[in-house]
């Protein structure tokens, strides 16, 4: 298996090494072969080439089986106009390797329980939401400009959808429903967005070729305080772009902590592009302190969907469940009575449970 790996910023090398250890092992336990192409993204490519998204690095991610990324951005790119962040060239591979359906598992491990912000009775044996978010378009994508002078200057960012975009998230959402609990709530803003009313038409047409699906519709305000107020409602959660941002973060807290949450995009043509939900944590970089399980988890689903190694995917989840059972914590998720480890070590034991 081809992979394109992205470390970026911050947490991004740190984290990236972790799964590194954990492919290793599955190198090793399943007789995979691993290459791996270290490409520049983010901040540091902007130190070394002055752009974001060097041409070279989506040339080689499309030539890759799967697309591997830590995390990027900082500080110090703050400043730069918007086409020059490190934050542009996360986006650019996401719209060049055309990875429109972002999936975003938000599992709790019953042993994090006491790391949520929530109660224990509101989160009962478990939780398990499925966050399906449109990443190639919407207002992340749509026309956004600047204009006028003085107190007359303005800004402008566009929410805009085709029918086209629309009907393939829908499907991917769907799909994903019917073999789950087969519940989908689709999210939006209907009562006020003119994109979320076509949003909620097409949702519903295409709910059609599902009757196996039970759909539902949510205002995104309203879902944000149901995922608070009773989350075992949901099962899968299909949203646009932004909302998809917000909503995935508020869900990542439920399991725990920001930094155990993994993702999958998927697209058609191109490989998949596999990274944890969180940033690039400048202010813990360097210091050991970073929860690499999501990164890892990442690298769990990378090989579910990219590689087809269906068991080897379900070994790294049950060696991180295991590991979280012998009561090793990284910062974030550390609890009274547990032992507290650092990135490197919660990377070293998760990869021994797969020998
Ligand atoms: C995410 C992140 C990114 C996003 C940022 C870093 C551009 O918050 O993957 O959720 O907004 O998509
Ligand atoms: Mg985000």
């Amino acid at each position: 298996m081809k992979i394109a790996l992205i470390p970026g910023d911050g947490i991004g090398p740190e984290i990236i090494k972790q799964a590194l250890k954990v492919l290793e092992a599955v190198s090793h336990k399943y007789n995979v072969d691993f290459s791996f192409t270290e490409l520049l993204m983010g901040g540091v490519a902007i130190d070394q080439t002055g752009v974001p998204l060097p041409e070279e690095t989506v040339k080689a991610c499309k030539e890759s089986d799967a697309v591997l990324l830590g995390a990027v951005g900082g500080e110090k790119w703050d400043s730069l106009p918007g086409h020059l962040r490190p934050e542009a060239g996360l986006l650019g591979i996401r719209k060049a390797l055309g990875v429109f359906a972002n999936l975003r598992p938000a599992i709790l491990f019953p042993q994090l329980k006491e790391a949520s912000t929530l109660k224990e009775e509101v989160l009962g044996d478990g939780l398990n939401i499925m966050v399906v978010r449109e990443l190639t378009g919407g207002l992340y994508f749509g026309e956004k400009k600047r204009q006028g002078q003085g107190s007359d200057l303005k800004a402008w960012d566009t929410m805009e959808y085709s029918l086209w975009e629309i009907e393939r998230i829908a499907r991917v959402a769907f799909d994903l429903a019917k073999n789950r609990q087969g519940k989908l709530m689709s999210v939006d803003k209907a009562n006020v967005l003119e994109s979320s009313r076509l949003w909620r038409e097409v949702i519903s047409k295409v709910a059609l070729e599902y009757p196996e699906v039970a759909l539902s519709h949510m205002y995104v305000d309203n879902a944000a305080m149901q995922l608070i107020r009773n989350p075992r409602q949901f099962d899968v959660i299909v949203t646009e772009n932004m909302f998809g941002d917000i909503l995935s973060d508020e869900a990542s807290m439920l399991t725990g902590s920001l930094g155990m949450l993994p993702s999958a995009s998927l697209g058609t043509e191109n490989p998949g592009l596999y990274e944890a939900i969180h940033g690039s944590a400048p202010d813990i970089a360097g210091q050991d302190k970073a929860n690499p399980i999501a990164t890892i988890m990442s690298t769990a689903m990378m090989l579910r969907y990219s590689g087809d190694l269906e068991e080897a995917a379900q070994d790294i989840e049950n060696a991180v469940s295991r590991v979280l059972d012998k009561g090793y914590r990284t910062g974030d998720i550390m609890q009274s009575g547990m032992t507290e480890v650092g990135t490197e070590k919660m990377g070293d034991l998760i990869a021994g449970e797969i020998k």
